[in-house]
């Protein structure tokens, strides 16, 4: 509770206090959503792919909605992940973890606390969790019992993600589950069936020639994750557990946000106390001094998984802002995992006005990141995205060409643009190229 000395940047202001202590006392008594043994294990995991020897994929909404806890939601955001994350282990070589910004996604940052409208101020939309989008008084008053609607959505939506990741929803031997309706229009199809058809051919070979048992690969690992922004909320369901250490239990993976990642402020405080594997946004605002106190208050024992810092710099600054910041963790002689958020540094207006990004910016950061990386001698050690399974049109560009006219045609975020399932799918291909194409060369000198 010692972050409650500290000042909370972020924080909505319920107007009655008795009400949110209620509702906060309700959720502390309510079970975990997640078991810190599983925390643990996205720990060790983060520390192999600290050293390269995993690759973590990171992504979902920016912001979820309650209406989003609904079947084919869910289940298209899953086969999206797992659908990426084979391309990547194939392309990349290396076992692939999985983590959704899913199951509590709630809490949104806001540059303002108000928004006008017509003359009209009103509190700004900061979540679910907290209020709703609509423009009356009543809607975007903070609520304290969406705190509690929220924990059961959370529950709801991680109950089915682990219902469908360990039945045969999941299962290697049949990834044409997996496809979405979609996959047959996208100019990618024939990539990503061939595949499809190779990871087929493998299976058979180790089952049949090698006599692997194949039980394994019929579940998957799936991790969830979400901003730990709001401290009271995060508070509530962060438990000691038997090992005598804290662990926030609503995720596997609490980030901090760049917008309250102060080394003094009340979020790095609550950090602090938490053992969860953890991030922090890092980005143009983030000094080297910053990082270094960073390090030294969320990562003071150097314990193996424990930090991710994810960056986030945009496709025109990252050669300027990333070389700093590796060279400051490389002198504090920790170890972190470097992960690329290709998309919070690129996000701009259309011509429309419409809040968006352009999949050739994404794709460059993300380019830029693995050179940056390489040639410093660091690692990296995954990527995070904003994406949905769904066809919407929210980000421009890709194969498909989507230009700022076609915005319109299906833009359902509330805040951040997000890749669209041909999107996702596409960035996994091309990374995965990238990378087959980089070791063949290392291997046999330049292709032909
Ligand atoms: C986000 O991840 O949605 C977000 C608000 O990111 P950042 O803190 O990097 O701006
Ligand atoms: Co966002």
């Amino acid at each position: 509770m010692s972050w409650k000395a500290k000042p909370a940047l972020q924080q909505p202001n319920y107007p009655d206090p008795a009400r949110l202590k209620s509702a906060l006392e309700a959720l502390s008594l309510l079970p975990p959503l997640v078991t810190w043994w599983e925390a643990e294990t996205l720990k060790s995991q983060l520390a192999e792919a600290a050293q390269g020897k995993r690759f973590l994929l990171q992504g979902g909404d920016c912001a979820e909605r309650f209406s989003d806890c609904d079947a084919t939601r869910i289940a298209n955001k899953l086969k999206i992940l797992l659908q990426m994350s084979l391309v990547l282990t194939q392309g990349l070589n290396k076992p692939v973890t999985r983590m959704g910004r899913i199951a509590g996604q709630y809490a949104k940052p806001r540059t303002d606390d108000l928004e006008t409208r017509n003359g009209v101020t009103l509190p700004a939309y900061r979540g679910d969790l907290v209020n709703r989008p609509e423009f009356t008084a009543a809607d975007r008053t903070p609520d304290p019992s969406l705190l509690l609607r929220a924990y059961e959505r959370a529950a709801l939506t991680l109950n089915h993600i682990r219902a469908l990741a360990q039945g045969g929803f999941a299962d290697l031997h049949h990834p044409e589950y997996w496809d979405l309706d979609f996959v047959h229009h996208s100019p990618w199809k024939d990539d990503y069936q061939q595949l499809v058809h190779a990871i087929g051919e493998a299976l058979r070979f180790m089952e049949n020639i090698l006599g692997v048992n194949p039980a394994a690969l019929r579940t998957v690992e799936f991790f969830t994750c979400h901003e730990g922004l709001h401290l009271s909320y995060e508070a509530a369901q962060t438990r000691q557990v038997e090992n005598g250490r804290w662990y926030n239990l609503s995720t596997h993976f609490p980030w901090i946000g760049v917008r309250t990642s102060d080394p003094e402020g009340a979020h790095t405080e609550y950090f602090r106390g938490i053992a969860n594997p953890i991030g922090v946004k890092i980005g143009p605002s983030t000094t080297p001094e910053t990082l270094a106190r960073l390090l030294d208050t969320l990562h003071p024992d150097n314990e193996p998984g424990r930090l991710t810092l994810i960056h986030r710099c945009g496709a025109a600054r990252i050669a300027g802002v990333l070389p700093p910041l590796i060279e400051t963790v490389r002198a504090s002689g920790k170890t972190v995992a470097w992960v690329a958020d290709p998309m919070h540094g690129n996000t701009l207006t259309s011509t429309q006005g419409v809040k968006t990004r352009r999949f050739s910016d994404i794709l460059s950061e993300l380019e830029q990141a693995m050179d940056l990386h390489a040639s410093l001698g660091s690692v990296l050690a995954g990527v995070h995205f904003e994406l949905t399974g769904d066809n919407v049109t929210e980000c421009t560009g890709g194969a498909r060409g989507l230009s700022d006219e076609d915005l319109g045609i299906a833009y359902q975020s509330e805040v951040d643009p997000r890749l669209n399932y041909e999107q996702a799918l596409e960035m996994s291909l091309r990374i995965a190229r990238r990378i087959t194409r980089r070791r063949y060369t290392e291997a046999h000198g330049e292709a032909k």
